[in-house]
């Protein structure tokens, strides 16, 4: 479990499940392992997949990632990059099958609706429009257009949504995203990694916050995801992260099962 960037939830879940799976979960700090400095992201895919059985990276460009999986020989799985957070968004869609799944569970989120908003060039942004429409989710990112997701992803999920019965929508409008909405999810305005700065993130984002009068836009009973840190005040106030539609701790405990 190599770490480039700070981790709590990633951490734990990966140390904990590999543990209950009866593996031993090494943790490696990137700041000692100094991946692609000291030597060829490829080289050190060759060492690991000489020792252990597989690899979980947390990274910054996905194209690091990409190089590990075509060298290690071992599983790697990707525990978040600039561009993606696969697990986690796992974890999001266990939550919103266990919410709003009804009966059926995973096989009830076919149909639902997912609304996203906030940074739309983020790695969550990017893995709820893949998982979500994966899912059979109808997926909608509200961000301002500056921060739209790229498009090879949107087309990429609207290829899926087509064979999933879900849908992709990307608007600038917080009412387009959220009306009717089964799920609203957000994530902090700057991300790990991102040299944005607060002030030009918060001037970008704040028509995005997810407040009570915005959540009231989506349908009655929906639940509120956030992939955690959050920032109250910024992102999400502190009454819809605290109140009763919230269900962010069940999903920070979805990261281990998932
Ligand atoms: N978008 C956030 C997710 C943190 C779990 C980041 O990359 O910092």
């Amino acid at each position: 479990i190599l770490l480039d960037k700070p981790t709590l939830r990633t951490q734990l879940s990966f140390a904990v499940g590999v543990s209950e799976l009866g593996g031993y979960p090494m943790l490696v700090d990137g700041r000692l392992a100094q991946i692609g400095v000291r030597e060829t992201v490829a080289d050190t895919a060759r060492v690991l997949g000489r020792q252990v059985a597989a690899v979980v990276w947390r990274t910054f460009d996905q194209s690091r990632i990409e190089e590990m999986a075509a060298h290690a020989g071992v599983p790697v799985v990707n525990a978040l990059t600039d561009q993606f957070h696969p697990c986690q968004v796992l974890a999001d869609l266990l939550t919103l099958a266990e919410h709003r799944g009804g009966p059926a569970g995973v096989a009830g989120l076919p149909g639902r609706t997912l609304a996203y908003l906030g940074d739309g060039a983020n790695n969550m942004a990017h893995s709820y429009l893949l998982g979500g429409a994966t899912a059979g989710l109808h997926v909608r990112v509200g961000t301002p257009a500056e921060r739209s997701p790229r498009p090879e992803i949107v087309a990429r999920a609207e290829e899926i949504a087509a064979l999933t019965g879900g849908s992709v929508v990307v608007t600038s409008s917080v009412q387009e995203a959220v009306a009717g909405a089964d799920a609203v999810a957000t994530d902090t305005w700057v991300s790990m990694g991102d040299a944005t700065a607060a002030e030009e993130a918060a001037a970008l984002f704040a028509p995005y916050r997810l407040d009570a009068r915005v959540l009231a836009l989506a349908a009655p009973g929906a639940v509120v995801l956030h992939c955690l840190p959050a920032y109250r005040g910024n992102e999400v106030t502190a009454d819809v992260l605290d109140g009763p539609q919230s269900v962010v701790f069940d999903e920070a405990e979805n990261r281990l099962h998932a």
